[in-house]
């Protein structure tokens, strides 16, 4: 079940209101940890706990991490007198139940209803979450693994746990998985899947140009607003194919990631992809030049000055203009430190695309290697100004707007 009142122009997890429910393992102090990043991005998380839960980590704990009172007793009522089970759930966004033991995968499985945890996610009409942590052979005796599919037909979301040494001294799988991997099911199962069945090609980052073996020819791309866009459509259910220059960023989970150098490269790779994807944004800035001469030894250093002769490289989406297939909607990005919209407006029309979204490079908070951006997406009829919003923010407007355009058709 997916939960749709979450605003994807804010970042990350910022305002998202999470119901953690902590079970009697002992990796319940690493829901402590992850308190502690929800706070960070700005999260408003509520923590109830079993009693075996209490055991590992004190409320008092989560109460001081979340700055919220922290729930354990089914019977205790909140301040309109009701009981907490009922508006635990209500007043959430989705509720995440780590570590989840097996015997509260037991009872979440059955239905059961004999303590706070189980009795709110039994109520709970938001998306719910489980993260399995246990000693392995809990983890694989067939009785556990029945429970997990039993979670999973009921729409539950269970996330593997990772593999590796246990606190019972054992190797194997049963490991609360890292933060990482959780936030990012949360951001999944928050936002709509509306992309579903969408193919999009992406590309991100510079593209280098040889010069010699040890020089060449780049830009200022990070790569972020492309992986932003690759990270946000694959949450909303897209297949994503991520074509990037070279970058230091992390490959987004679920995505599926080609990586090139060059603009010749990032073109051949480009052009085989872009045969099957239902939308292509291209968000690389791909170098227009590359030396007229590749040199196979390293150019010595001689006289004061040095000329390079560059020649034009193909125009990637221009190309992809010329050679369109009427299915396929085409997004491009426009760099720009002047004109702005005369220069969308020009790209739109010259290169034959559906959307062009312009940024601005000269701004301290927009374009290259920052985290936030500033653009208006230019289509054949409208032209619309977004307000700085992160990257993440932006891609799922720039998402939106795909989503229009197709719909429109
Ligand atoms: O990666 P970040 O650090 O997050 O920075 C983001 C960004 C500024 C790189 C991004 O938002 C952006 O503007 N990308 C496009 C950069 C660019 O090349 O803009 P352009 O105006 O030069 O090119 C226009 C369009 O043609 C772009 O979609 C580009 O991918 C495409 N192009 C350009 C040249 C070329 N040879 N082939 C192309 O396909």
């Amino acid at each position: 079940m997916k939960n749709t009142h979450v605003d994807l122009t804010k970042p990350g997890l910022q305002g998202v209101r999470v119901l953690l429910g902590v079970t009697g393992s002992i990796a319940a102090y690493k829901a402590a940890e992850w308190v502690r990043a929800l706070i960070k991005e700005e999260a408003i998380v509520t923590v109830m706990m079993t009693s075996a839960g209490q055991r590992f980590v004190s409320p008092l704990t989560f109460s001081a991490l979340s700055g919220n009172r922290v729930y354990h007793d089914m019977f205790e009522e909140d301040q309109e007198g009701v009981m907490a089970h009922i508006n635990l759930s209500r007043d959430n966004d989705v509720v995440l139940v780590a570590p989840a033991t097996a015997q509260t995968m037991t009872r979440l499985s059955r239905g059961m209803a004999n303590d706070l945890v189980s009795t709110t996610v039994l109520a709970a009409q938001k998306p719910v979450i489980v993260c399995p942590a246990m000693n392995t052979n809990m983890f694989t005796h067939p009785a556990t693994q029945e429970n997990i599919k039993k979670l999973e037909d009921y729409g539950y979301h269970v996330v593997a746990p990772d593999s590796g040494s246990l606190a019972c001294g054992e190797v194997g799988d049963g490991r609360l998985p890292d933060w990482d991997v959780a936030r990012e099911k949360l951001l999944q199962v928050l936002c709509p899947d509306d992309l579903t069945g969408q193919n999009i090609v992406i590309t991100a980052g510079p593209t280098r140009e040889a010069i010699d073996p040890a020089r060449y020819l780049t830009n200022r791309s990070s790569g972020k607003m492309g992986y932003a866009l690759a990270r946000a459509a694959v949450r909303r259910g897209a297949k994503v194919t991520l074509i990037s220059g070279p970058v230091t960023l992390s490959e987004p989970p679920g995505v599926q990631v080609v990586k090139v150098q060059s603009a010749q490269e990032m073109e051949a790779e480009v052009l085989s992809h872009a045969a099957e994807a239902s939308v292509v944004i291209k968000a690389a800035a791909v170098a227009d030049y590359r030396p007229l001469v590749e040199q196979h030894h390293k150019i010595k250093k001689k006289a004061d000055t040095f000329s390079l002769e560059l020649v034009k490289n193909n125009d990637i989406l221009a190309r992809l203009g010329r050679e369109r297939n009427g299915r396929q909607l085409l997004v491009g990005f426009a760099a720009e430190s002047k004109n702005h919209q005369q220069e969308g407006l020009r790209k739109l029309t010259e290169k034959n695309v559906d959307l062009i979204v312009v940024n601005d490079i000269l701004g301290k908070k927009t374009g290259f290697d920052v985290e936030t951006n500033q653009v208006t997406l230019i289509d054949r009829t409208d032209i619309c100004q977004l307000p700085l919003l992160s990257k993440e923010g932006t891609a799922n407007q720039i998402l939106n707007k795909v989503l229009e355009l197709l719909s429109a058709r």
